[in-house]
């Protein structure tokens, strides 16, 4: 679906040409794109600012039916986020004209000054990810994704950077699984049916699939998932995903937040946004998604994905605040707050990979508290370690994807506001600030001395406006993030 391709514009019939243009300067090598750019540039309309726009229909220099020009803004603000972000605009503005097939024009690389393999994957990503709808629920599929995108480039570089376009087109599917996931919604996506979808897409690509079922979950006295089961109908379960290379060294496993839908439970959340709360879960996508997208990137380290998926409701058999449970690894947990259940069920899972697979790493992704988006905004996800290492590895895979991180701190100090009168630990802090913290620490209390990392991901996830290359919905936040981040660790 994206390919690098060097095409003789004025031999070669194009349906839709799309030239992103610097408003300063020309940054083009090729002729023909340079003086299509000069000529729009006379037009009052058009200088390159970010957002212009034209259309040139049939000029008679190309053999293309429809030259699009986007503007882009001044060349020294131009970034790889730029390019990503133009590339997604471009496919999304071809969708809606009912295009099937556009061909981008990758600006020469000495003129922006970028690399060339961030670029082309940069635009590669915001193209591929631009081209995902979620219209599976509607009965008129309005629109259509477009069935082929190439990116203009010279033959030298169509023929070095080639693989390229197939790494990025598999991370692009990855992130638009996760994607479709987060945003189905929950009647579709019990704990058993989320369960399902997430086995038979591993098993395809040859991942090690176990699941543990309620019955096998009480055998194994997982009291935490359980506990925060307990009010729904949906009964629970655990997703093991094993990727286990030939020679790998390393280990790392991932854990994910599956939190079907939270209602908040008993301490039940007020009606606004509630809908989004569908989204819980989008911590177990990350790290399904991120598993199977690995099995085909195949890099050199063992990987597993261990993901409690429940559903968090009220109702006669809810766990209630006040009660008292055991952890899978043994302390007793007095539930402050039953809408703090995602520490729950993350705690269990963690301890469970520590004990099992006794990982060199492991990190944990999690919608997990609403002080996080408090502190970082929706577009910025919360990094907390007590290895700086790990923390600044995140943050730079973050900077490379735009899967925008930033590190938090985890006060040892405040640990004291996870004291409870009754039990070994509280799931609430006894204050209402710092809760990103108090629950990351919470977290911090189950790893043992495992290098682990926390990623809060409640802003990121889900988006209610589309973006440049994201339509409303789940973002597949994390998918590109680890993938990275496992291919470089
Ligand atoms: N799933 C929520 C966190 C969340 C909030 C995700 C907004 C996405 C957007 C989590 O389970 C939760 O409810 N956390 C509580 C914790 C509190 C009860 C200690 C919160 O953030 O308010
Ligand atoms: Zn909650
Ligand atoms: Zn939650």
């Amino acid at each position: 679906m994206l390919h690098l391709k060097s095409v003789n514009l004025e031999k070669e019939k194009v349906e839709t040409l799309v030239i992103p243009v610097c408003e300063d300067k020309n940054i083009y090598d090729d002729r023909m794109i340079a003086s299509i750019v000069k000529k729009a540039r006379k037009l009052k309309e058009f200088s390159g600012k970010k957002d212009d726009e034209v259309i040139f229909y049939n000029l008679p220099e190309t053999q293309a039916t429809r030259v699009m020009l986007l503007g882009i803004g001044k060349l020294e603000k131009i970034d790889l986020e730029t390019m990503r972000a133009t590339a997604g605009k471009a496919v999304k503005k071809c969708i809606k004209s009912k295009i099937s097939k556009v061909l981008i024009a990758v600006p020469s690389i000495k003129k922006v000054k970028l690399d060339t393999a961030s670029l082309l994957t940069a635009m590669m990503e915001g193209a591929g990810l631009g081209n995902h709808l979620f219209d599976k629920y509607k009965k008129e599929k309005k629109l259509k994704p477009l069935q082929k995108i190439l990116f203009l480039v010279n033959p030298d570089t169509e023929k070095a950077y080639g693989k390229l376009a197939s790494r990025v087109a598999t991370v692009c599917g990855g992130t638009v699984t996760a994607r479709d996931w987060v945003s189905m919604p929950s009647n579709d996506k019990t704990p058993e049916r989320f369960t399902k979808a997430i086995a038979t897409l591993a098993r395809k690509e040859n991942l090690k699939v176990s699941v543990l079922n309620e019955r096998e979950l009480k055998k194994k006295k997982f009291g935490a998932i359980l506990a925060v089961a307990a009010g729904s109908q949906n009964k629970p379960s655990m997703v093991v995903l094993e990727y286990t290379p030939k020679g790998a060294k390393k280990s790392v496993v991932l854990v994910g937040k599956g939190v079907t839908f939270d209602s908040g439970g008993i301490n039940l959340k007020p009606s606004a946004g509630l809908d989004e709360m569908k989204a819980d879960m989008s911590g177990a996508a990350a790290v399904a998604a991120t598993l199977i997208t690995i099995a085909k990137l195949k890099p050199k380290i063992n990987v597993v994905g261990v993901i409690p998926v429940v559903e968090n409701m009220p109702s006669g058999s809810a766990s209630r605040p006040g009660d008292i449970i055991k952890s899978y690894e043994g302390k007793t947990i007095e539930i402050g707050n039953t809408d703090a259940e995602g520490r729950l069920i993350l705690i269990d899972a963690i301890s469970y990979a520590v004990k099992k697979y006794k990982p060199d790493t492991l990190i944990d992704v999690a919608t997990l508290t609403g002080a996080c988006v408090v502190a970082l905004g929706e577009r910025i996800a919360g990094v907390f370690s007590f290895d700086n290492a790990l923390a600044d590895a995140i943050v730079l895979s973050g900077e490379k994807t735009h899967e925008r991180c930033w590190k938090m701190p985890l006060p040892e100090d405040y640990k004291e506001l996870l004291k409870s009168d009754f039990a070994d630990i509280n799931n609430m802090s006894s204050t209402r600030y710092g809760g990103a913290i108090t629950a990351a620490l919470f977290l911090s209390e189950f790893v043992g001395d495992t290098r682990w990392a926390h990623i809060d991901i409640a802003g990121p996830a889900y988006i209610k406006k589309e973006s440049a290359y994201c339509s409303a919905g789940g973002t597949g936040f994390g998918v590109r993030l680890l993938s990275d981040l496992l291919e470089n660790l």
